[in-house]
């Protein structure tokens, strides 16, 4: 007998959990480095068509297997396919945001180094010069950030053991209301500052010409990532969804906010990079090396609000992050302790010391271990590439696949409907099923082709 399920409380908890997943790094660190890569408004519209039409079906296939099964990504295609080789993607969906997490964490540790470092008033005017060079010096350096992955792993562990209602939920619940304040503060400080106006320009007037197969690919990606799809992290978290609750109300409400916060993370973080004279395509640590360059440099009109804004920001990335790593550590623990018998603490840590291991060789590979390559990538890019280029769009692939083919139309018909009982979504969740059939499918093979040209 399989130990009896948590599920969440509510819609509003639903979504806040979810939308804790989706919102993160993702958002606030590789969002506005990528569209600043691939060309602004532009690129937007590009992530809101594959948002629509791709990522939003990938979102409710996890949904209808995860409800449906109320299972772990392993138990889900057990239940549904039983005896077939479908359960060996639940399997590939365990192990990709162990992956994930270990060098996300990574990541996670940065931004606690930066929260202390914003703490301890070290981005002032008259440092403004080597700030950039402090996030060289991070990276390069030994112990700092390997501590700092450690503590990051750790708390996320923590929340985690307590399980689905007084970790997960109560966490999510707690800080996502506080993200949406906070960044929509940092958005409106970084459009008053001088010289913004370009970087509003940027965001809102689309250069078509710069919309290749390439950016294109990117988006498609970026949104993948920005709603934790393809490694089963929503279907973990649908599978304690009640079957009250409406899929299509749940999922859509997760993918808008995931939208809205990406977008005005962009509008926080691009006419700060105009404002600072810098170029919008710097690269991953556009976040960390230009941000604490303009906290610095407006420390000259007011030192105390330059900080508290440094504070507030770099608080919003490590929680908006350690919501999005709980979701992909709790698809390891839910499988550990359902299919295996593990007790939720054990799994817990099975999971933390796998995590603290890889991860630790994905910091030590900007310092000590620069100089190991796989495949020609160090460590760190290595599994970013593995998880994001592979595996996750093979994952997002098979679970169209398995909806759209394997099961039963008028099952997933059923799970979206609600058996029926949600009447005004009928015609919706018609499109969807095709969307999900078809045109999912077909663009992730796209995609992936174009991704390897
Ligand atoms: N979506 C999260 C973000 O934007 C990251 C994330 C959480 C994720 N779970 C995931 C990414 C699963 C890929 C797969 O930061």
């Amino acid at each position: 007998m399989k130990p009896q399920r948590e599920l969440f409380g509510s819609r509003g908890a639903v979504i806040m959990a979810m939308a804790g997943s989706a919102i993160g790094l993702g958002n606030i660190w590789r969002f506005p480095y990528i569209m600043g890569e691939y060309g602004g408004a532009a690129f937007i519209l590009a992530f809101i068509v594959c948002g629509a039409f791709v990522s939003l079906p990938i979102f409710l296939s996890e949904a209808v297997i995860g409800r449906r099964s109320h299972q772990n990504t392993f138990g889900a295609m057990e239940t549904l396919a039983p005896g077939t080789k479908w359960k060996w993607v639940g399997l590939l969906t365990v192990v990709t945001p162990l992956i994930i997490v270990s060098y996300y964490s990574v990541v996670g540790g940065w931004s606690i180094d930066y929260l202390l470092k914003s703490v301890t008033l070290q981005f002032r005017p008259e440092n403004a010069g080597q700030v950039s060079g402090m996030f060289q010096q991070l990276m390069s350096s030994t112990w700092r950030p390997l501590f700092c992955h450690l503590v990051f792993i750790g708390l996320c562990a923590v929340i985690v053991y307590f399980g689905v209602k007084k970790g997960i939920e109560r966490f999510s619940k707690a800080t996502m209301p506080v993200l949406f304040v906070l960044i929509v503060v940092i958005a409106v400080y970084s459009m008053t500052l001088p010289g913004a106006g370009a970087g509003i320009e940027y965001l809102l007037k689309p250069d078509f010409s710069k919309l290749t197969a390439q950016a294109w690919a990117a988006a498609l990606g970026q949104s993948f990532f920005s709603l934790s799809l393809g490694v089963g992290t929503m279907l973990t978290y649908s599978s304690y969804v009640s079957e009250k609750e409406n899929l299509l109300l749940s999922s859509g409400g997760t993918a808008l906010s995931d939208l809205f916060f990406a977008i005005i993370a962009g509008f926080a973080v691009m006419p700060a990079v105009f404002a600072a004279g810098i170029t919008p395509g710097e690269g991953p640590g556009l976040v960390f090396q230009t941000l604490p360059y303009i906290f610095a440099s407006m420390g000259g009109s007011s030192r105390l609000i330059s900080a508290v804004v440094a504070i507030l920001f770099f608080l919003t990335v490590l929680v908006a992050a350690l919501s999005s790593a709980i979701s992909m550590m709790e698809v390891g623990v839910a499988y550990l302790s359902e299919e295996k018998g593990v007790s939720r603490g054990k799994a817990t840590l099975g999971i933390f010391l796998f995590a603290a291991v890889l991860g630790s060789l994905c910091s030590l590979s900007f310092g000590p271990l620069a100089g190991v390559s796989l495949h020609g990538l160090s460590i760190f890019d290595f599994c970013d590439k593995l998880c994001s280029n592979f595996l996750m769009m093979i994952g997002a692939l098979l679970f169209s696949l398995f909806v759209g083919w394997k099961m039963k139309k008028s099952d997933v018909m059923d799970e979206l409907t609600n058996s029926g009982k949600i009447r005004h979504g009928r015609a919706f969740a018609q499109v969807i099923y095709y969307l999900i059939k078809f045109v999912a499918p077909v663009a992730i093979v796209l995609i992936f082709v174009l991704g390897l040209i």
